[in-house]
């Protein structure tokens, strides 16, 4: 077998607007070693969640191109029966939204005692007995009764914990985690951040994290991928990217967030949001728009990746003049800071 869990090449996953199809995945590619996280960070609407459906086979209506391998095994050409039997099994996903992940017709332990009887070998009891130690293990006070309810009686911090129950029920060997702490306090957060890294203690298991928190992603990736209009921009080991960030995005994302508030915050990058997928330049470098005050010549017309330093890849030449923009909110509020302090 090869080194890699999960390799994902030239990944293109297309929505259709107004009968036309249109990428928000564009040509993809990354891997996952055993044992790693690989965090996969962007504004709103970047493609990380079209990314983790298209991994899982989950999308119903988007045109796919591209391979995906896991442990070596084609499964982006897999027939559904094979393709369920390795999803949530030896690959499962956090789902950034609950309710689509849960059937609300169904109590809480049921789901959980579902999943372990398609992927393993328990007696019903036995099932039971875990579903509510695992509802236990994510945090969830009095288990035995949650386990007894249905989604739409518990709070979304709730829901959001069995979900992550029923995905790390049987001990995946790839965990894809779609904001799995979004809703959650720091202390669950932490819990759940224990689990995870417990499955690669013990299973060497790989994890694709998504996430808004930089906190999380600075604590648990290994590697990290920034994605921009669909595309990987900047992919850097973790500590490399924290501390010599590249990309125009990359360097805005990092500077929207003062160092000791990162835990928590989400994502706010300079003026502006990524486009809508049928109103997307795809010409030229796809974060020009949002950086007007360079000059057109910085960018490259059809930026590909391209590694600067050992394992750091970055997309498009503007990275090399970059600048940040002062931002004229934040020395608005200084100013004001100075004249509230005098006053
Ligand atoms: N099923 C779909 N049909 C049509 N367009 C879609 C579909 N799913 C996602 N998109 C579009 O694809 C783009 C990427 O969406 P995606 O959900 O992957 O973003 P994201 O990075 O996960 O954002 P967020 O941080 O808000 O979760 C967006 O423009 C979105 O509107
Ligand atoms: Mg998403």
């Amino acid at each position: 077998m090869s080194e890699k869990l999960l390799e994902v090449n030239s990944l293109t996953t297309s929505f259709k607007i107004k009968g036309e199809y249109f990428p928000a995945v564009d040509d993809v590619s990354f891997s996952i070693k055993p044992n790693e996280v690989l965090a996969l960070v962007g504004e709103s609407g970047s493609g990380k969640s079209a990314t983790a459906f298209s991994l899982m086979g989950l999308h119903t209506n988007a045109r796919i191109k591209g391979e995906v391998l896991f442990q070596d095994r084609k499964i982006s050409e897999m027939g559904a029966s094979r393709m369920n039997k390795i999803r949530g099994g030896d690959m499962a996903m956090i789902f950034q939204d609950p309710m689509t992940a849960l059937n609300p017709l169904m109590k809480v332990k049921l789901q959980i005692m579902e999943t372990l009887k398609i992927h393993g070998s328990r007696s019903k009891q036995e099932r039971q007995a875990y579903a509510i130690e695992l509802l236990d293990r994510v945090g969830i006070p009095r288990p035995d009764r949650v386990a007894e309810a249905f989604p739409h009686e518990l709070s979304g911090g709730m829901r959001q914990r069995v979900v992550i129950a029923v995905a790390i029920a049987n001990r995946p060997k790839l965990l894809i985690a779609d904001e799995p702490t979004t809703a959650l306090d720091v202390t669950i957060q932490a819990q759940i951040l224990d689990l995870i890294r417990e499955l690669q203690d013990d299973l060497g298991s790989g994890v694709l994290l998504i996430t808004h928190d930089l906190g999380v992603v600075a604590e648990m990736a290994d590697r990290v991928a920034v994605m921009y209009a669909g595309e990987i921009v900047e992919i850097a080991p973790a500590r490399e990217l924290f501390k010599n960030p590249q990309h125009p995005y990359t360097r805005s994302l990092l500077n929207s967030l003062p160092s000791e508030e990162m835990l928590g915050s989400r994502l706010h990058v300079i003026q502006g949001v990524v486009p809508a997928l049928n109103r997307m330049d795809r010409t030229g470098c796809r974060f020009a728009p949002r950086i007007p005050w360079m000059d057109a010549s910085a960018h490259e017309d059809n930026p590909q990746l391209r590694e600067i330093a050992d394992q750091h890849f970055v997309r498009c030449t503007c990275y090399k003049s970059f600048e940040l923009k002062p931002d004229e909110a934040d020395i608005e509020a200084e100013q004001m800071n100075v004249e509230g302090g005098n006053g």
